[in-house]
């Protein structure tokens, strides 16, 4: 029996741990033994508890309720209470996932204390060295001794950065190791969908019809923080909604973003987005509101590198509102069109995805990651 701690704390990263749980819980049950602990980054009820009750993960056995702050605040508080844990208890291992603040410093409280780091969802790169996400992943990926690539092309940047034939080794006499056993997103999405589209209403709620509206998300802080580029996206927003009436506009709205909207949006594009009687503002959705919106829309606007995926397994065209993206093989698919957030991109890329005909390549794995990743974690 090996003893595992799952860190998170972002919601993003509530959903990925729920497949590898599930797992642990399932065909593991006998030979790993989870403790989870919540760095409590994310604490409102609709941005964390809702994705417990929903996935049935397990309550968290530790939780920091480090809350909102400052990166470097944020992060130091987790850093400490992390350690903490690790050092009244034993474990075999850390399992981190993606690029948040928690990620950050699971990786720096493990890794200093030589216990193993598994990262889930390793060598992801944009490129984009302004991201605080692109920072947490490259000090996480190298403070792990175990980095699950999810896909080919995860794969290959760490080979560029030279992981397979790196000299470090770890506390254990190991040196890293790299691979791509599949995307546990998409084990949660395959998994949960016929569930979720029994179990949400969101569309009746809202009067939306498969087909008819398209789905928008906008949290990330180079969007929400600068005017410019937040009102420009607005901006393209109302012009979808007057030239598309045919499509309602639906925008489960993070908190960050719902917080910064009256600040940094130019107050005549705000007044012309509140009067666009087919845009309709939501609270942030649980995942299986997520997933049906996201299942049933004509296309995705979007900023976020989950939902840019989670378009793609449902097979809905994704318009990505960032300059660059991690998800290589949605754009090589031709599925996604990065359109950054320039006005005329963002309403021209949202016509042309509406007209085409795409294929969705399978890219993501068989659905089974998790139970891959343990097996291999055991191994
Ligand atoms: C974090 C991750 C990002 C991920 C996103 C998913 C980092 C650096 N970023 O961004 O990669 O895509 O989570 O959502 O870790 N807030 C609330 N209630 C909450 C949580 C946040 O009101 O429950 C507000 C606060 O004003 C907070 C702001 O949102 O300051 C930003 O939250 P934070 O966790 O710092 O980053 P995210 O933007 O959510």
């Amino acid at each position: 029996m090996i003893r595992i701690l799952t860190i998170i704390g972002a919601r993003p990263q509530i959903i990925k741990a729920a497949a590898v749980s599930r797992a642990i819980r399932g065909r593991f049950s006998g030979s790993v033994e989870e403790r989870i602990l919540h760095t409590g980054q994310h604490y409102d009820a609709n941005m964390s508890q809702v994705f417990f009750d929903e996935l049935g993960i397990p309550h968290p056995d530790y939780n920091l309720n480090v809350g909102s702050g400052r990166h470097g605040e944020q992060t130091a508080k987790m850093v400490a209470g992390i350690e903490d844990v690790l050092l009244s208890e034993h474990f075999d291992g850390v399992i981190l996932y993606g690029d948040t603040n928690s990620t950050l410093a699971g990786a720096v409280a493990a890794g200093k204390l030589h216990v193993p780091v598994y990262h889930i969802e390793a060598g992801l790169r944009s490129f984009n060295m302004s991201m605080p996400e692109e920072m947490n992943r490259i000090v996480c990926d190298r403070l792990s001794t175990i980095l699950f690539a999810p896909t080919d092309t995860a794969v290959e940047n760490l080979r560029r950065e030279g992981f397979f034939d790196s000299r470090a080794r770890f506390a254990d006499g190991r040196t890293y190791s790299v691979v791509n056993l599949g995307d546990v997103m998409y084990d949660n999405s395959m998994y949960f969908a016929g569930i979720a589209e029994k179990k949400s209403d969101i569309l009746q709620r809202h009067d939306l019809h498969p087909g008819k509206y398209v789905l928008v998300t906008i949290h990330r802080d180079n969007n929400t923080d600068n005017p410019e580029r937040l009102t420009s996206i607005f901006r393209a927003l109302v012009e979808v909604a007057r030239e598309m009436p045919q499509y309602k506009l639906v925008l489960p709205l993070h908190p960050r973003t719902a917080k910064l909207l009256p600040l940094n949006l130019n107050p005549r594009v705000y007044e012309e987005f509140g009067s666009c009687r087919n845009i309709v503002c939501i609270p942030p959705a649980s995942f299986f509101d997520i997933i049906v919106l996201e299942k049933n829309s004509a296309v995705v606007i979007t900023d976020s590198g989950g939902v840019q995926k989670e378009a793609y397994f449902f097979e809905k065209p994704c318009v990505i509102m960032r300059p660059e993206t991690e998800w290589v093989e949605i754009v090589r698919a031709n599925a996604g069109v990065i359109a950054d957030a320039d006005t005329r991109k963002i309403v021209d890329a949202t016509a042309d995805l509406l007209s085409r005909k795409i294929d969705y390549p399978k890219v993501f794995g068989d659905a089974k990651a998790a139970e891959h990743i343990l097996q291999y974690i055991l191994s």
